[in-house]
Formats: C-alpha cells, structure tokens, sequence
C-alpha cells in the first residue's frame, strides 16, 4: 500500500483533516479499526503530546488518549501543573491495531515501522497547523517515528533537545522535544513497579512545564 499522501489534503484546517482522514486506506490498518482519531486540542497550545496509536476506547470514540491510558496522563499533567487547555494531543498511527483476544476482547498491537512510515503525513499535517513550544513524546513508537528505528525510550528519557523541523515542520519556530514514558506502560507494569513509572512520567512532565514557564 502507497501510504497516506493520497488521502492527505493541502490544508491545515483541522476540522478539513479529521474528515479527509475518515477516508484514509493508506495501510491495512483502517479494516479493522472502527474511525481515525486525529489530534485533539487548541492548535496553539503550548505543549504538543505524541502517543502511539488509539487504543480500544479511543477507536470507538474518536478522540485520542480518552481511556484507560488517557486517565493516567491526564491525572500527571495535573500532578505536573499542567492545565489541559494548554495541550494538544496527538498519536503518530491514526488508526487501531489490535488482535482479537477472549470473546470480544480487542489486544493492543504495537504498530510496525511500515505502519508509522505510511501514516506519517497525517502527522505531517498537523504538525504544519501547530505551535507548540515543546513537544513530548510518549514512548517507544513516538520516539521511533521522529528520532528513527534506534530509538530506545530508556536511554532517551529527560533529555531536551531541538525538534527536527526539517522533517516535521510546525508553524512558527523550533520547539524542544522531550521523550518519556508511555502512560501504559504504568498501567501495564507490575504493582510493585507501577508507582515508580508513574512517579517518572510525573517528573518528566513536571521537567517540561518548567520549561514552558
Ligand atoms: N495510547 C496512545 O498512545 N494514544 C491514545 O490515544 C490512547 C492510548
Ligand atoms: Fe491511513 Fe494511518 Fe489509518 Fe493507515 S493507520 S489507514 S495510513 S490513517
């Protein structure tokens, strides 16, 4: 499959873009996901989130980081001081990837390389409607899809660095990007280790609001 460029249209007018990408089959994943989720958010909010993918919640409402794991991170943006107002949310994959589990159960799948690759110029597109000053990147799949396949969330953490605006151009100048935990990771981890994730993702957040103070 060619990848989304064909599907994508030459705005930056959000609205234009969640509709064109209902459409997108630039990969297989829009046969089994129910809708594409686009980004979420006051395109000139200062802090720009990257996750994954939608999950199973997000997949049926539409909107990104409104389940299980958006709870996590919403209640350490608060921990961190930051207001969600002052964020735009978004994933780097636009639709779900699951397998099928017990009964009706949906699994999470990690989307492949080829998947971040064709879905890229949705990202593309939104990222040129955006200005944020900082950028956080949620994980491993966000960190691959901008620093590439060598990307490795443990070694990157709590670094700030420039945002490749060659590649991903935003409007207005070059915002910092910091990568941290996913939020499910926390809800995946054992409870023995779940309050030290969440204690981490917590710090980072805190580490980039201080930036943007
Ligand atoms: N995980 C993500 O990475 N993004 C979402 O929108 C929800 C869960
Ligand atoms: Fe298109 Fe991205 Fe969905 Fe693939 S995952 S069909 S590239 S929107």
């Amino acid at each position: 499959r060619p990848g989304a460029a064909a599907w994508v249209p030459d705005t930056t007018d959000p609205d234009a873009l969640r509709e064109a990408a209902q459409g997108c089959q630039g990969c297989e994943l829009y046969r089994d996901a129910t809708q594409t989720v686009m980004g979420q958010g006051d395109p000139s909010a200062p802090l720009l989130l990257l996750g994954e993918q939608p999950g199973d919640t997000e997949d049926r409402e539409g909107k990104p980081f409104v389940g299980p794991a958006g709870r996590v991170l919403v209640s350490a943006l608060g921990e961190a001081g930051i207001e969600a107002r002052e964020v735009y949310r978004t994933n780097v994959v636009k639709h779900f990837r699951w397998k099928a589990g017990r009964g009706k159960q949906r699994i999470h799948q990690s989307p492949t390389q080829a998947h971040i690759r064709a879905c890229s110029p949705w990202l593309v597109a939104e990222l040129a409607g955006v200005e944020p000053r900082g950028i956080v990147l949620l994980g491993g799949s966000a960190g691959k899809a901008v620093h590439g396949t060598g990307f490795r969330v443990g070694e990157a953490r709590g670094r700030f660095e420039d945002w490749p605006v060659d590649r991903f151009p935003t409007r207005g100048g070059t915002p910092w990007v910091l990568a941290t935990l996913h939020p499910s990771a926390v809800l995946r981890a054992d409870d023995a280790d779940r309050d030290e994730l969440y204690r981490g993702l917590v710090a980072d957040l805190t580490a980039a609001a201080a930036r943007l103070r």
